[in-house]
């Protein structure tokens, strides 16, 4: 059994990481500000005996530092951050914070509480317009946002701080993760989630761009279950690892798949494409799979199919 902290405890990817955690048994602590994240994330477990949640943003340091200490995790999984790339454009100064200056809190308290391994949340936005697609762990990063250059810096931080201080230092660079409890009505919220806000609201799709652009897309439960193999491997354990499903998808081919799903024919609107957008996103899964042990098993067809909408045969 390990104990487990997460930051961005009540977010998608963190709630659902923590509910897997508790379900194979360990000692879970989330912290997070609620800023994005919210408490009915975490209604399904919120009274397991194994979970315990602190309201608490990490950039005050002198108060993070305090929850660390008192949790004295084996291992930090640092989910807290700033997720939307055009988020990042509009709000630079605040995407500095979130996703770089936040990793330095987050390792200083981490090495004070002496933790054995800090696992963070980097993004296939390093790869930015690199074109080797399917993407592995040495394609260039040639990130073209705030978001993706912060994401590098991080992952930067965290190898660097490892190494000379002694913790193992894991970045798992996610692809597109979707899934329940993804945010829906804001602009800064992913595709999917986007594309059924829209569909049940009878609302034609936005598309940005021509749509061809395409992405990896990976269910947030296959991501805590690769989260989980990444806290709980015995280790040693350090570097890089893609956490995707191998599979490239244009965003016309996911709208289209939405719009059957939910008997929409209404045509989508094409809006001009967003600055920092990338190209093209697929992920090569092989390190994860050889290393971790760790391979998506649901298809975005079978995922997609979890969403209420009048189901049809494709
Ligand atoms: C997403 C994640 C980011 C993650 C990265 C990994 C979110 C909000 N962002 O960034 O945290 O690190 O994947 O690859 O989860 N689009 C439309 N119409 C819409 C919304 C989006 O056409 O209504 C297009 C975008 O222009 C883009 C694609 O869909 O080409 C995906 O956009 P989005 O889901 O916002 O994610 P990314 O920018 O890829």
């Amino acid at each position: 059994m390990a104990r487990v902290l997460l930051t961005g405890g009540a977010g998608f990817v963190g709630s659902h990481t923590a509910e897997a955690l508790l379900a194979a048994g360990h000692e879970v602590a989330g912290i997070d500000n609620l800023r994005t994240g919210c408490v009915e994330n975490l209604s399904s477990f919120a009274g397991h005996p194994g979970w315990r949640f602190f309201r608490q943003d990490i950039l005050d340091a002198e108060n993070f530092n305090r929850v660390v200490r008192e949790v004295a995790p084996d291992v930090v999984l640092h989910f807290a951050g700033l997720v939307s790339v055009p988020e990042s454009i509009a709000n630079p100064g605040l995407n500095s914070e979130m996703n770089v200056r936040a990793v330095h809190v987050m390792i200083d308290a981490a090495v004070m509480a002496g933790v054995r391994r800090v696992i963070f949340a980097s993004s296939a936005a390093v790869y930015g317009d690199s074109t080797a697609v399917p993407l592995d762990e040495h394609s260039p990063t040639r990130p073209v946002s705030p978001y993706g250059e912060a994401k590098l810096a991080g992952e930067a931080l965290v190898l660097g701080r490892g190494r000379t201080l002694g913790f193992e230092p894991v970045c798992l660079r996610y692809f597109n993760i979707y899934g329940p409890r993804q945010h829906r009505d804001s602009p800064y919220s992913g595709v999917v989630s986007r594309f059924l806000d829209r569909l049940r609201a009878g609302q034609p799709l936005v598309i940005f761009g021509d749509g061809r652009q395409t992405r990896d897309f990976i269910h947030v439960r296959d991501v805590a279950r690769a989260n989980v193999v990444a806290a709980c491997d015995p280790g040693p354990l350090a570097g890089i690892f893609n956490i995707c499903s191998g599979s490239e998808v244009a965003v016309n081919d996911l709208a289209a798949a939405l719009q059957r799903q939910f008997l929409s024919r209404l045509d989508p609107i094409f809006e001009p494409g967003r600055s920092g957008d990338v190209k093209r996103s697929a992920g090569n899964p092989t390190r994860a799979r050889e290393i971790l042990g760790f391979s998506a098993r649901i298809a975005l067809a079978a995922g997609l199919s979890e969403f209420e909408g009048n189901s049809v045969a494709p």
